[in-house]
Order: C-alpha cells, then structure tokens, then sequence
C-alpha cells in the first residue's frame, strides 16, 4: 500500500511557491547568460539517450527543492513497491507490474506469494512459437495459404500500444506480412479494413484483457462473421482467430481454440500491456527477436528508474520539470513532438498512457486534491507541427512545456532530409528559449526598408517574448531496444508524478460512466418511439437522430 500526504503539505511546497515567486519573471536568456555550465549541469545521458533539459526554467535551487519534494512523497520507497509486486492500484486491489513483462534479468517476482515470471516467460515462449510460425508460413490457413495479413482487433491499450510500436518499427517489419487495426465501433473501420484482406489469409488478434468491450467485441463478431461467410465451417476460426485476453472463459465462449489463446494477468494495466501478450502483433510484424529487444530496451530503463539516485534519473527529472509547470506556473498541458515520422502516433498512444493514469481528482484516502493533478497531452510529429500550432506555442498566451525527440541517425537516409529535419528540431528549441526582442525585432524591419511608422507598428506583433520551456531528447537511432527504453521513460514519468500527486495512476473509474449510460441508451435506439426518460437535451438529441435517420 501506498501511504497518503497531501501534495500541498509537503514542506518543500511551500518553499517552491516561494521559490517560484522569485523566478517566475527570470528570462532563460538570462539563467543561460549566468550559468556558462547550464548544458552540462542539466543533461543526462542514458545509454544512447540524451536528455537536455537546460532550457527550462530551473536553477540549481529549483532542481535541489524538486528532488526534496520528490523525497517527501515517498517516491524511493514507492519505486520498491511497485517492482516488488505490492499491490498499489488499491482501488483495484491489484499489483503493477508492467516491469515483470520485460524482466529480461528473470528474477522472481511474487505476487500473493507465487512467482509470476514463469508464466511471463511461458506466454513469452508461446509468443516466440507462434509468431515464428506465422511468419515462416509454416502456419497454415483453412485453405492451405499461408497468412499475409493480421488483423488486430482492440481498443485504448488493447490498440494504441500495439499501433505505436508497428508504426515507429516499420523498417524491421517484414514485407510477408501486413498489420490492420480496427479498433473504432463504427462499422467504417472494420469495413475499410476487411475491404483490403482475404478471409484464406488472413489472421484476428482480438486484443482485450477483459474480454467484454463492446467495441472489441462488436467488431469481432462482424470479423467472424464475414470470416464464416466465406469459410462456411467453423472449425476453420481455429486456424485465423487468436485471443490476447486475461478472461479464459470468455475466450472459450466466443469460440477461439485455448491453444491460441495468449494469457496475461490483472497487473497489467491495459494502458501498460504492449509488453504482454497484446504485443503480439508487434512480435508478429517486427519478428519476435526484435519485440524481445523492445523488452530489453524497456528493462534497461525500469533498470535505470529502480536504481539511480533521483538527481541523475531520467524519468523522475522529467516528472519533476512536469510538476514544476503543472503545479507552480500553472500550465495546462504538455506537448510531445517526436522529430521522427516513424513516431507519428508516440504522443497519440502517451495521451492514453498519461491522461488515463493521472486524470484524477481524489487523493489517495479519496480526498478532493485541491492541486492540478495530470496534464492535457497532445502532439503531432515536426516539422508539421510547425506549420500547425506552433504559432500558438511561440505567441500565444498560454504557457506549453513540450519534449522535442529526435534520432540523430534517420532510418531512412535521403539527401539532405535528416540535416534539414534536425536543423529545425534545433531551431525551434532555440527560438522558444530565445524568442525576439523588440530591439531585434524593428532593426529587422529597418534593414529590410521599412519605414519608421511601420517598424512602429509591425514591431509588437513581430517581437518574441520567448522564455518558453522545452526537454530534447535526442538518440542515436531509433532501434526497439531504444524505443523500448523511450516509452519505458515516460511510463516511469507518469508513475513518478502520480506518487508525488498523491492519487492512483493505475485505476481509470472515469471511463465507466459514459459506458453504463451507452448501454441503456442503446435499447432505446431500437425501435422510433420518442424518448423522455433523460434530461431535455439528451432526449432532444435522440429523438431528431430517430427522426433524421427514418427520413
Ligand atoms: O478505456 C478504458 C479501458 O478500460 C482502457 O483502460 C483499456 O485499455 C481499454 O478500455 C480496453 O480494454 P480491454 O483491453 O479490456 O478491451
């Protein structure tokens, strides 16, 4: 169990809101000017990873009152816990052991006294079996074929995770096999995706640890359906549906063979369980080598997270400099901008991982927090970003954190593309520290001829205030095992501000609301009797959508 403190009770609060008041009008090109060893004092480096977060807006005093904070809310012993298999998602009564999934070190773990890594290793060794099989073509469909496409079905973390990896890992994917996701209910994803696969060839990952998401499950039975409609013989489903799920019986009941069933357990969080089974169609696309070295990638830095004092930890810096915007300058949200198009969907699948862990608003005895709690995330790869929201992010009113990554090896070298990539992932970092004075701003106008009445006005709109903060991440090349290490990072961030909050980043209450009332409008739907049982809008809405669709 985790004990309980209030965030704002904690002594180096205080002492931060106070700090913060002496800071908060210190430009960085200021704490730049006076610190000539910025850069080296705030990097990091871990394994092929650079972490440079100079260019916040933090001294040594910020740093050092941060790691007091940290220690005060119990963050070591919280670590401990949670690699030692206690149970602190309370709410759930369950372990969280991500950390298990990728335990290349295989030292037991025991949750409620038994070992859990020999059934890791056993869903591990059914994975390496299968996927091998799969992508030899030594595994056969119902026609003889072998199979050339995978479907996964699944949504939140049965999807999101699994979607991520496959895009950022394309280069080691394998030509022979092609990976779909439908996760959406509405019939247009399942449509669209059965539209460009064969039934003879075609294999089904349906991906959910219960078993009993309406989306999932909807979009499997329409998958099996169309399978059967050209199959016309069920004992054909064995050959071209798997199940990646924690719920036996449902699996049994749904009519997928036990022997393609890939387990895992309760403390895997959905939002956590690319490493687990739901991986699976990772280990099928990149092959199971290179899911094995994702896992190491991940374990090196759970290594890393475990044992390294907090002032040189890369995930519990970037936790810090979070809290240090969230909680004092009063930021609302984060932005994460991968300088790589592989990554196209890193801060998509973060969105989920850090906005379903840390969206709370109770305390860990069930008190209302009176403090910001999780960040809103978003973002979207560079360069496009620039020529999207940018704008907002240099001029805007609204102060936006963002962690800009980069490889520094493209996996598809061409030309000249990576230097020019990369000089922008440089520049903008720059400018967002930098800005452009007002001085700066009009001799620009004067040296391209303007006259003085037009400096005058132009120079207000054309002046940066700059002082805007930003993490670099920079890495050699983007491989598995550094991705693994990546995502494995901001799992470890997410952990680390949910300990300091106070809250429990491991349940997610707040997705059950709008499920329940989905089921007991969906009967309503069904016939075109007005209704009038909900609020006048609601019914107001469903009766024109009953009056609409009958047109
Ligand atoms: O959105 C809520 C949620 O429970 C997520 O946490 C989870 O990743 C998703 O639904 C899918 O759940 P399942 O894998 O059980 O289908």
């Amino acid at each position: 169990m985790l004990p309980n403190h209030r965030f704002t009770s904690l002594p180096a609060y205080a002492q931060l809101q106070a700090h913060y008041d002496v800071l908060k009008d210190r430009h960085l090109r200021d704490l730049f000017a006076d610190d000539a060893e910025r850069f080296p004092k705030f990097t990091r480096q871990f394994d092929d990873i650079l972490l440079d977060f100079s260019k916040n807006r933090i001294t040594d005093e910020t740093l050092g009152l941060l790691l007091q904070l940290a220690e005060q809310a119990g963050l070591t012993e919280a670590i401990g816990k949670m690699f030692s298999g206690d149970k602190i998602n309370r709410t759930e009564d369950r372990a969280v052991l991500h950390v298990a999934l990728r335990n290349r070190a295989n030292t037991p773990v025991i949750v409620d006294g038994a070992d859990v890594m020999p059934d890791v290793n056993e869903v591990l060794a059914h994975m390496k079996e299968f996927s091998e099989r799969i992508r030899s073509g030594a595994w056969k469909g119902y026609t003889g074929e072998a199979i050339t496409d995978v479907v996964n079905i699944g949504i939140g973390g049965s999807d999101l995770g699994p979607v991520m990896v496959t895009e950022a890992l394309k280069p080691y994917a394998s030509p022979n096999l092609r990976v779909h996701f439908v996760s959406n209910v509405d019939g247009v994803h399942i449509y669209e995706t059965l539209q460009t696969v064969k039934p003879e060839t075609t294999l089904f990952l349906i991906a959910s640890k219960t078993f009993t998401t309406q989306e999932t499950m909807t979009n499997a039975q329409t998958a099996r359906q169309w399978f059967l409609d050209t199959a016309k013989d069920e004992a054909a489903i064995a050959k071209h549906f798997a199940a990646l799920s924690t719920n036996k019986s449902a699996v049994e009941k749904f009519g997928i063979d036990p022997a393609n069933m890939f387990g895992f357990w309760d403390w895997v969080g959905g939002r956590y369980s690319l490493w687990s089974a739901i991986g699976l169609s990772i280990a099928l696309y990149i092959g199971y080598a290179n899911f094995e070295e994702l896992l190491e990638g991940g374990h090196a830095m759970d290594v890393h997270f475990r044992d390294t004092p907090p002032e040189q930890n890369l995930p519990v810096l970037l936790a810090l400099v979070g809290i240090w915007y969230n909680n004092f300058f009063g930021a609302q949200t984060e932005a994460i901008l991968p300088y790589d198009q592989y990554m196209h969907r890193f801060a998509a699948y973060f969105q989920q991982g850090d906005m379903e862990s840390n969206g709370k608003s109770v305390d860990r005895e069930g008190n209302p927090v009176d403090w910001q709690t999780g960040p809103i995330i978003w973002g979207e790869p560079g360069t496009n970003g620039q020529h999207a929201f940018y704008q907002l992010i240099h001029q805007g009113t609204k102060l936006i954190p963002c962690d800009f990554l980069a490889p520094a090896i493209s996996q598809r070298p061409l030309g000249d593309h990576h230097k020019i990539l990369l000089a922008n992932y440089f520049a903008q970092t720059e400018a967002l520290m930098n800005g452009k004075t007002a001085d700066e701003a009009a001799d620009e106008l004067r040296k391209a001829g303007k006259s003085e009445d037009e400096i005058n006005f132009l120079t207000p709109f054309k002046e940066f205030s700059g002082n805007r903060p930003t993490n670099s991440i920079l890495f050699k090349r983007l491989t598995p095992h550094t991705l693994g290490s990546l995502i494995a990072l901001y799992e470890h961030k997410i952990f680390t501000q949910g300990i300091i909050w106070d809250i429990y980043s491991f349940d997610q209450w707040g997705v059950e609301l709008g499920k329940q009332l989905a089921s007991r409008i969906l009967p309503e739907l069904q016939d075109d009797v007005p209704v009038s049982t909900h609020d006048s809008s609601t019914n107001g809405l469903i009766n024109a959508y009953k009056k609409l669709r009958g047109e």
